[in-house]
């Protein structure tokens, strides 16, 4: 064993109370998708768009956590986990996502949430993971300004089912994921491409936190609120003038677009210039959202982009890894030091109370070995290496109070379907059966080690 994956060294680096978690979401382990009442997500109709995902898989069943969970989070507790970031499927509380209420869909996450605390798993409720109920989307979805009411409503329902016993909230997670892959780029439900519609959506989350945020505290007085932001590491491909620059306009068009405002600075003026410049903005009235209410922040960090500029017009840029750079089974840039820098970025920027890695963790293209394990030395290495990065982050100072593993099983990858493996438990699609992998193992020996 290498020092980099030597779990008792590494877990020296880490305060007895560092919280060890892992993190899912709601569609893309529940299935169930049919069941007790719950309504159709925008993801059950996007997924049965021929060509919007591989193979054409949909969630319909995906890892069947919604009869599972009790076996999920025995292995939670059997690897030691002391929190669970898990979201709430809004069609399966609130079918038509405003109105009537599914009692067994709320039943089902106290059933959960009981469990968890049962096992000595703190539980995180992230009510946003981009499962929108389809009947919200046909009246507009996040880009009708009404969404702002219908999330405040479902946070309500959520917060008076669920804080008697739950503290830490999260209400979006990677507010540009959705708004830019979804509604520009069309690569997630709902599949638009239409720019002005993405800002107009990336603005009411913006807005709906704020709302939502209030309602939590009102219904929750210890809660601790939080969202998950996206950010990766952007550099400039080479040191000219015009690549710099779009690796910085990179991160104002998306991770300082919404950090920005949720620390009360409005929108970034470059980042604006940058979105009107490419004509992103008409038709669309813009003014600052109200800041955000946070007692931390979550940082979902997996990668480097690597930034190349075509010219000086704005978003004329492309990302593009460097040849003989480390990828994983996604193509994705392996950067442990880019999550050091971008977490003192952030506390640079904005100096937050608290910042949790919410996400975390690489796609290997995982098998089962004849005697039953599965080997992924590469997961645990890339696991090991940016928890190494986490640590010379909180050493130089910076407030990280916890690490959250994207994710316990393997599931349902958006529009890569099921191809595509970032489990530290592995799931035979066919049976269901979970394995731990010797990721898993790694990280249950780390947690021990750290406590
Ligand atoms: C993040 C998403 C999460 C998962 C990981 C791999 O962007 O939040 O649902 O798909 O990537």
């Amino acid at each position: 064993m290498t020092d980099e994956i030597d779990s008792t060294a590494l877990a020296r680096r880490f305060p007895s109370d560092f919280t060890w978690g892992f993190a899912a979401s709601a569609y893309q382990i529940e299935g169930a998708a049919a069941q007790d009442g719950r309504g159709v997500s925008i993801w059950d109709t996007f997924a049965r768009q021929p060509g919007a995902v591989v193979n054409g898989d949909s969630g319909d069943v995906a890892c069947d956590h919604y009869h599972r969970y009790r076996e999920d989070v025995g292995l939670m507790s059997e690897i030691g986990a002391s929190a669970y970031r898990f979201s709430i499927s809004w069609p399966r509380v609130m079918p038509t996502g405003s109105g009537a209420i599914n009692q067994r869909g709320l039943d089902f996450y106290e059933r959960l949430v009981d469990e968890l605390l049962g096992a000595g798993v703190q539980p995180m409720v992230n009510l946003f993971h981009w499962d929108l109920p389809q009947a919200l989307q046909d009246r507009g979805g996040f880009a009708n300004p009404e969404v702002v009411g219908w999330f405040s409503d479902y946070t309500a329902l959520i917060a008076s089912r669920l804080g008697d016993r739950v503290s830490d909230w999260m209400t979006f997670n990677e507010p540009a994921v959705f708004a830019f892959l979804a509604h520009a780029d069309g690569i997630h439900a709902p599949g638009l491409r239409h720019w002005p519609t993405a800002m107009r959506v990336a603005d009411n989350q913006l807005r709906a936190h704020a709302t939502a945020a209030r309602t939590i505290r009102s219904a929750v007085p210890n809660a601790r609120i939080g969202v998950a932001i996206d950010v990766n590491q952007a550099v400039p491909a080479t040191d000219s003038d015009r690549d710099r620059l779009a690796a910085e306009g990179w991160h104002a068009t998306r991770d300082w677009w919404f950090l920005d405002p949720l620390f009360g600075r409005g929108y970034p003026k470059d980042g604006l210039e940058l979105h009107l410049g490419a004509g992103h903005l008409e038709g669309v009235e813009l003014t600052d959202p109200p800041p955000g209410d946070l007692d931390y922040v979550g940082l979902n960090y997996y990668r480097r982009e690597t930034v190349t500029a075509h010219s000086d017009r704005p978003f004329d840029w492309t990302d593009k890894v460097p040849s003989g750079a480390e990828v994983t089974d996604l193509g994705w840039h392996v950067a442990p030091d880019g999550l050091t820098a971008m977490l003192h970025e952030i506390q640079r920027r904005y100096s937050p109370k608290e910042i949790a890695v919410t996400e975390n963790g690489a796609a290997y293209a995982d098998k089962i070995e004849a005697d039953g394990t599965v080997r992924d030395a590469d997961r645990r290495s890339y696991i090991a290496r940016h928890l190494g990065a986490l640590a010379d982050a909180r050493d130089a100072g910076v407030p990280v109070t916890g690490y959250y593993v994207w994710s316990l099983l393997d599931n349902y990858e958006w529009s890569y379907g099921y191809t595509k493996r970032f489990g530290l438990v592995h799931v035979d699609f066919q049976t269901l059966r979970r394995t731990v992998k010797q990721s898993g193992r790694w990280y249950q020996e780390l947690i021990a080690a750290s406590r």
